[in-house]
């Protein structure tokens, strides 16, 4: 059965043996497995049974919108929502399978603003429909989120894919392609820098976000002898890129595992050093491919 669905859940699995598996709650994809392993780190310590429009998923691809982190300005439309939009909180709809042969699986989940938990959508009361669509094949997962304004006037928003990548040992983890971009550090009070090294290596808490990357392939090499098991990312028409490990800073965070710091590395596509405008009846999309060497 390519696909399995319960009342949580929808698993896709392709006829390669690869799968994903994407909860209801915030069309969060909580697992992909190709060649035969677990892509994406989950916390041993989420709460998948608590989905209850307060606590994220700490692990997979959750979806960011409307809006990153928390707004800094606070006269910004979205200045009243909790880190990371609404989206991740809210209960999406299954829309079903618009693919599904031997080469790829593809299918949709939707959201509207009407989905949107009463409490949240009330603090940014937009007219919107969202569409994820997910797409598994041998060795590629493919996300695509399209945004569309029902409203009468444009707005405001950012949208970031939350991807947390699975890695055996973060010591040997290097992520290729963000040099010589200008980044805010977080961690350093949104201090900006530039590295010029060919690769970006992680040994204490990162939190970077580089702006306006106008490279759209990355690669996350895991230090693996023969560069086995290694992704590319590839993104579109998303221009920023965020960087994060929390690492011990994950022991203070009660749905994260104290030392599971070291088998995780977000690197998360999306559009959030700016709002994206659209107006009334347009659409947008963006969207990220990963792709694992097998
Ligand atoms: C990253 C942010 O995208 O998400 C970090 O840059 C943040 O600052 C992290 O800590 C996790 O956020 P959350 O809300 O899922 O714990």
């Amino acid at each position: 059965m390519p696909i399995q669905i319960n009342e949580e859940k929808v698993s896709l699995i392709h006829s390669s043996g690869s799968s994903v598996e994407v909860y209801f709650y915030g069309a969060t994809i909580t697992s992909w497995r190709c060649g035969g392993k677990e892509r994406l780190f989950l916390s041993k310590d989420s709460k998948l049974d608590e989905l209850d429009g307060i606590k994220e998923i700490h692990g997979g691809i959750p979806l960011v919108f409307p809006q990153f982190a928390k707004a800094s300005e606070p006269s910004a439309e979205t200045a009243n929502l909790p880190q990371h939009g609404t989206a991740r909180f809210s209960t999406w709809k299954w829309l079903g399978v618009d693919v599904d042969n031997d080469e790829e699986l593809t299918a949709r989940f939707g959201l509207t603003d009407a989905q949107v938990p009463e409490n949240l959508h009330k603090e940014w009361p937009k007219k919107f429909d969202l569409i994820f669509i997910v797409t598994l094949t041998a060795d590629i997962l493919k996300n695509i989120l399209e945004v569309r304004n029902k409203g009468t006037e444009p707005f405001g928003f950012n949208a970031l894919f939350h991807t947390y990548y699975s890695v055996p040992d973060i010591s040997k983890v290097s992520i290729k392609g963000l040099n010589d971009i200008t980044y805010s550090d977080k961690v350093k009070n949104f201090a900006r820098f530039k590295d010029v090294k060919d690769s970006i290596t992680i040994d204490q808490e990162t939190d970077r976000i580089y702006e306006n990357v106008p490279r759209d392939e990355f690669l996350i090499d895991l230090g693996q002898p023969g560069g086995v098991d290694n992704f590319t990312l590839k993104k579109f028409n998303l221009k920023d890129t965020v960087v994060w490990n929390p690492w011990i800073k994950a022991r203070s965070m009660s749905d994260f595992g104290d030392e599971e710091y070291k088998n995780m590395v977000c690197v998360e596509p999306g559009t959030v050093t700016e709002y994206v405008k659209l107006e009334a009846d347009k659409t947008w999309k963006g969207g990220q491919i990963l792709k694992v060497q097998l």
